[in-house]
């Protein structure tokens, strides 16, 4: 086994990681929210207020810091007014993007709020651009936030909600490039500026207002938004990106059925996030030190397995799933000077989703258990750390990053991407040194994947790390993510 040297210095620290790094979306599409976290408040399935109990344990344990909601597409097409109230008389509409199935609304406002308190996660709102009006949105914002006597406190009040729900994150928008309008960046971008002037902070509440930024590399896109806006406008604008082996839209692949050619280009599409960061926000800082990136959709997005509705865009969730949350989640810890934020898309039972429901059954993907070991970057401070790469299949093998918390202890977390080769990592740790490792590995055939006869075929297992004179040292498996914890 080839022996890896790594190092870190816990002395150079180098940004903070936002916990919201580790943030979530749930959108009204397939069996995301009804059929998957809402099943409604007379359900056999035990739920709090209609949300399923095992999905709000399951949220809690990977400490979920945000939640998108309610799209996506979708948000560009909802009418809160339309979600609150007897759940009676609310409005049905056809959720034209996704599956053209008939919406109830039940999920809506008051619902969401309170599912985010009971988890404990910040709401990240996405308000309608595409179809709605300036007035609506200032409206939301005023029903959810404000504390006094105005019409819609009242409205608030009358549906059962004395106290204002605190709001933080307002997205402006969603994809106004494409399924949000169709815009122009010149015209979204007025927009925007326009939109955002009526969302007020109400009630000593904050909001951290979110621009809609580009697709991919649309550079075009974010230079005219970025020339039209400003750190008074928006504390940050987003980015979408999500994970195809061809990068080809219209042909994306299975999300079992796979070569190992294929893995590898999953891997590198994967990787790619790294460089679109850094494109982006070389364009940001020619116009703003302080605005940043809030990658509010990445994952990986195959074909929708056999069978199922085109529309639900429901997938399997493989250990090649796992390596992608690992690489990307240490890209963004390693760029967290700029990325304040990001949302694997999504929450449950679409694309790359954390866990999956069947029935009154639960089960935890591979990627939910990345979240879980990767849980105690969440606030903690980056440090310098390094790997002596090597490469495979024309992709970099190891990726890493390590952190140190508040009260000293470091977590590293390591993927292997390669299938053929197993290493050992011998890392020196340049300052406070270490008494004690705990170690968890998830690791399994590329292609395995958790299903509801074998839940628990990919779960993290104990690992062993040995603390050395000069550091750390312990094997990396081919196709494996390690979790650290150094105290
Ligand atoms: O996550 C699925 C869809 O992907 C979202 O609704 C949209 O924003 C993106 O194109």
């Amino acid at each position: 086994m080839r022996t890896l040297n790594a190092a870190v210095n816990t002395f150079d620290k180098r940004s903070h990681i936002n916990r919201e790094i580790y943030g979530h979306f749930s959108e009204h599409l397939g069996r995301c929210i009804y059929d998957g976290i809402f099943v409604g408040e007379n359900s056999p399935i035990q739920n709090t207020n209609g949300v399923r109990n095992d999905i709000i344990e399951a949220f809690r344990q990977i400490k979920m810091p945000v939640l998108r909601w309610p799209g996506g597409c979708f948000a560009d097409e909802y009418h809160w007014r339309d979600g609150i109230g007897e759940k009676a008389g609310r409005k049905k509409m056809v959720n034209t993007h996704w599956g053209g199935v008939t919406e109830d609304n039940s999920f809506g406002t008051n619902e969401f709020f309170n599912m985010c308190e009971v988890i404990g996660c910040e709401p990240y709102l996405c308000g309608n651009v595409g179809s709605g009006t300036v007035e609506e949105l200032a409206d939301w914002i005023e029903y959810i936030t404000f504390d006094g006597i105005s019409p819609m406190a009242d409205l608030r009040r009358k549906n059962g909600r004395e106290k204002p729900w605190k709001l933080k994150y307002l997205g402006i928008g969603n994809e106004n490039w494409g399924c949000g309008g169709n815009m122009r960046p010149e015209y979204y971008a007025d927009l925007y500026r326009r939109f955002q002037t009526y969302c007020r902070n109400f009630s000593g509440n904050e909001l951290y207002k979110i621009a809609g930024g580009p697709n991919v590399d649309d550079y075009h896109w974010t230079d005219v938004l970025m020339s039209i806006i400003n750190d008074s406008h928006a504390k940050a604008i987003s980015l979408h990106y999500y994970t195809i082996p061809s990068g080809d839209f219209w042909n994306k692949g299975s999300a079992t059925k796979f070569s190992d050619e294929e893995y590898y280009k999953t891997i590198a599409q994967a990787l790619r996030i790294d460089r679109l960061i850094e494109k982006h926000s070389a364009i940001m800082k020619k116009y703003s030190d302080n605005m940043k990136l809030v990658v509010d959709e990445w994952g990986c997005w195959f074909n929708v397995e056999e069978g199922t509705n085109p529309g639900f865009l429901f997938q399997q969730n493989t250990m090649r799933d796992a390596i992608v949350a690992a690489v990307s989640l240490n890209i963004f810890n390693q760029r967290s000077d700029i990325v304040s934020m990001a949302n694997l898309a999504q929450a449950v039972n679409v694309l790359q989703c954390l866990v999956m429901t069947e029935g009154d059954k639960l089960l935890k993907t591979p990627t939910y258990h990345v979240f879980d070991m990767f849980s105690t970057h969440q606030d903690a401070e980056l440090l310098y750390s390094y790997t002596d790469n090597t490469e495979t299949n024309g992709i970099p093998a190891v990726s890493q990053s390590v952190s140190m918390d508040k009260d000293g202890k470091i977590t590293m977390t390591f993927a292997n991407a390669s299938l053929g080769e197993d290493f050992e990592v011998d890392c020196a740790i340049v300052g406070t040194a270490p008494k004690k490792a705990e170690a968890r590995i998830l690791t399994g055939d590329v292609r395995a994947f958790n299903d509801f006869t074998s839940p628990e075929k990919l779960v993290p297992t104990e690992h062993k790390a040995d603390i050395t004179d000069k550091g750390v040292k312990f094997t990396l498996p081919k196709c494996s993510v390690v979790s650290i914890l150094l105290s």
